[in-house]
């Protein structure tokens, strides 16, 4: 391996530290929100090992790739397959169960889903030629309703394909019971669900798959990236296929293809794309996940603190229920504007953004009623009064993985007063 003299540098490190240091100040500064949605946790080590895949020429999917994908692999329980976000990771499990790339579901299958998802997690089992019904959320919960799931289950329902909405999860007893009655292949959307468990048991390891996103503002930064978890072998090396090109290199036996007529430095085995992440993005990871049960702590704690003022404005105000049975590893932190309240949601959304805290609805709303929606006819659904009243009443603000008491004393204190003025 050639060795980068770069990252052993002492004169380098202490420059990079200073100048992030430095950076990160004047971004404090500068910026508009004192409390935003999400902050930088990465930090010199992240950067120096991303300057060592450049200063060594090994930039694409190489070495980086496959130690992250292992070390996400033995801690998280499975096979990893790391792409370049979290819709690609969408999208190569939407591929991936489909007959056309060699899984068990006949395209046109329905696929239930719930309505307050990111918006990629709906296209992609379109994009793959699956009909999706979108199931109505316990607004409560902001996750699946079971009851709900019940009801829609027809006979054209192969799979479902839930979503562990802001880290928290439901009833994964009672689905995956159903699931085996009904014949129906689960898969698992943890894109905002990293580390979260349920009966002890970690978001991503309950279906034959699951997808992860590495975003900016996620548990875990890549810049951008995210990853597939299967204890599917057979699914992983479908997925490796699908995210590069269909080209067999990476999961055959050369002995065997060196028996075929085709060159086999070009073998395509099937259909694919190209979502291969960097090693840079790797690099990112490897350090990252050094971190991230630090991280996790700092969210408990910060989730806590949130929760005391929404219990002591709760004549106004509620966030999502957690049940006992959910280690719920916070996202974000929902704040639900109850119905009688004097004010409405947007008024809170002002009020926020005048005094410098960040918020968005809670994820993309009702999915239903987004313009784009429309457009797709092979999306159904019936009523959702979940979703509707999360649409109308919702929004969220951040976690942050750090410690910043300070900041967030003064976030707690600006909702308590703002409430006590009604
Ligand atoms: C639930 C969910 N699924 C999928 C994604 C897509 O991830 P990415 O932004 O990495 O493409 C996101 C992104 O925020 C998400 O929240």
């Amino acid at each position: 391996m050639i060795r980068s003299a770069i990252v052993q540098n002492k004169v380098v490190r202490a420059l990079i530290r200073r100048e992030m240091k430095f950076n990160l100040r004047e971004l404090n500064t500068k910026r508009k929100f004192f409390y935003p949605l999400a902050e930088p946790t990465y930090g010199e080590r992240e950067v120096l090992s991303a300057l060592n895949s450049m200063t060594t020429y090994s930039t694409t999917m190489w070495d980086k790739v496959k130690e992250f994908e292992k070390m996400f692999g033995d801690k998280y329980g499975g096979e990893a397959v790391m792409v370049n976000s979290g819709s690609s990771a969408d999208l190569l499990i939407s591929f991936a169960i489909s007959e056309k790339s060699g899984g068990s579901l006949p395209p046109g299958s329905e696929i239930l889903v719930p309505s307050v998802t990111w918006p990629t997690h709906l296209w992609s089992l379109i994009m793959a030629g699956f009909k999706v019904k979108l199931i109505d959320i316990d607004p409560n919960t902001l996750n699946f309703d079971l009851e709900h799931v019940k009801r829609n289950i027809s006979k054209d329902t192969r799979g479902i394909f839930i979503v562990h909405l802001l880290g928290n999860m439901g009833d994964m007893r009672g689905l995956t019971k159903l699931c085996k009655e009904k014949n129906l292949v689960l898969m698992e959307d943890c894109c905002e669900a990293l580390g979260s468990k349920f009966d002890g048991e970690y978001a991503g390891t309950f279906g034959i798959a699951s997808s992860f996103s590495f975003f900016f503002s996620h548990h875990l930064v890549t810049m951008e990236g995210g990853i597939i978890l299967t204890k599917d072998n057979d699914f992983a090396k479908r997925c490796r296929l699908l995210r590069a090109h269909g080209w067999d290199r990476e999961v055959s036996d050369p002995a065997v293809s060196a028996e075929s007529d085709i060159d086999t430095r070009y073998k395509f085995v099937a259909w694919g794309f190209n979502l291969r992440p960097t090693e840079l993005q790797a690099g990112f990871g490897i350090e990252q996940i050094k971190k991230i049960d630090q991280f996790q702590e700092f969210r408990d704690e910060n989730a806590a603190e949130l929760e005391g003022s929404i219990n002591r404005n709760s004549k106004f105000l509620s966030t999502m229920q957690v049940s006992n049975d959910v280690r719920c590893s916070w996202f974000a932190f929902p704040i639900i504007v109850n119905e009688k309240a004097p004010f409405s949601r947007k008024q809170l959304a002002n009020f926020l953004d005048q005094n410098g805290i960040e918020s968005r609805p809670v994820v993309a709303g009702n999915l239903a009623k987004q313009p784009a929606t429309k457009q797709f006819p092979e999306v159904t659904f019936g009523a959702l009064p979940g979703a509707d009243y999360i649409h109308q009443q919702g929004l969220y603000i951040g976690i942050h993985p750090t410690t910043k008491r300070n900041n967030l004393k003064k976030v707690v204190q600006l909702l308590n007063n703002y409430c006590d003025q009604w």
